[in-house]
């Protein structure tokens, strides 16, 4: 069973500069609350209750907010603003949360070795937090991989048809199709330009990997801008043995920019905030 989700989240959200400049990009909030919390409430939802978080410099607000707060708590107890705080307290009581710090910036393949130590040798989920996934229709889209990963007990990444324009901005991977919005991976490439992608089937920022990710990243030297790409180290997997690509259903908001999150902000107030579904 996996129990694990890591939450690589050391970057420098340069994409959303100036606010990310002193805060954590992954604090920044959607109506209420921040981007992390929705991650680690889609992982507790899939049955995943312990938290590791990669952080960096100048995040400490992400450990603050999986904490209590006893002097706030004290000032609102009795209040009917404690309903604002059911949600954290919920994760706070269902999950334990461990951190670890990535001292330098090599990249989202640096970022989960890093947090080796925290997992262990064991299969765990990835959430990328600034990548918003919700699915009104039924399961949570890592509790849709975690089923599936306990049937073909493989690397599980998300994918999702874009814009054949855009793939530079993505891991684009071509595969066969082996059942309903399922792929076996056969070759993947990191943000090629649109005549040199594969498809148009880009990774987003869910995964469940196999704890030989570990070695491979290991092996991986660094790639574009001098990064260490999960891609190169998914693609050796994908030779080695199976990687499996799935067509999640349900919405994702690229809320590292801006129009991806003020779209996600706009879902959410109509859909939680305005329904009462928001703490
Ligand atoms: P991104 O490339 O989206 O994040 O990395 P970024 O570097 O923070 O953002 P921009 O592009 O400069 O705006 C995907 C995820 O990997 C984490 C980020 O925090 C984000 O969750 N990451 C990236 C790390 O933890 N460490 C790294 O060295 C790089």
């Amino acid at each position: 069973m996996i129990k694990k989700c890591l939450f690589p989240a050391a970057g420098y959200g340069t994409r959303f500069l100036p606010a990310t400049k002193a805060m954590p990009k992954e604090m920044l909030p959607v109506v209420n609350k921040p981007l992390i919390q929705y991650g680690v409430e889609e992982a507790l939802d899939a049955g995943l209750s312990e938290i590791s978080i990669v952080t960096g410099r100048g995040k400490r607000a992400l450990e603050d907010h999986f904490d209590i707060s006893y002097e706030l708590e004290n000032q609102i107890k009795g209040t009917d603003k404690e309903k604002y705080l059911v949600g954290i307290r919920r994760l706070l009581d269902q999950c334990s949360f461990s951190y670890t710090r990535q001292t330098e910036m090599k990249g989202l393949g640096h970022a989960i070795l890093t947090g080796r130590s925290l997992i262990g040798d064991e299969p765990f989920a990835v959430v990328l937090a600034d990548d918003l996934c919700v699915n009104l229709e039924g399961d949570g889209v890592l509790t849709q991989m975690v089923k599936l990963y306990n049937q073909y007990r493989c690397t599980i990444v998300a994918i999702q048809e874009v814009d054949p324009q855009e793939t530079n901005k993505y891991g684009v991977i071509a595969g066969d199709l082996i059942g309903d919005d399922l792929y076996r991976v056969r070759n993947m490439v990191e943000k090629p330009a649109p005549e040199d992608a594969p498809s148009n089937l880009a990774i987003i920022g869910r995964y469940i990997l196999t704890p030989d990710i570990f070695d491979l990243i290991k092996q991986t030297e660094p790639g574009k801008g001098g990064e260490i790409q999960i891609t190169d180290a998914l693609m050796k997997q994908a030779q080695n043995g199976c990687v499996i690509a799935y067509k999640f259903k349900g919405k994702r908001f690229d809320c590292g920019g801006a129009e991806g999150y003020i779209e996600a902000t706009n879902f959410c107030f109509e859909n939680f905030y305005k329904t009462g579904k928001a703490y």
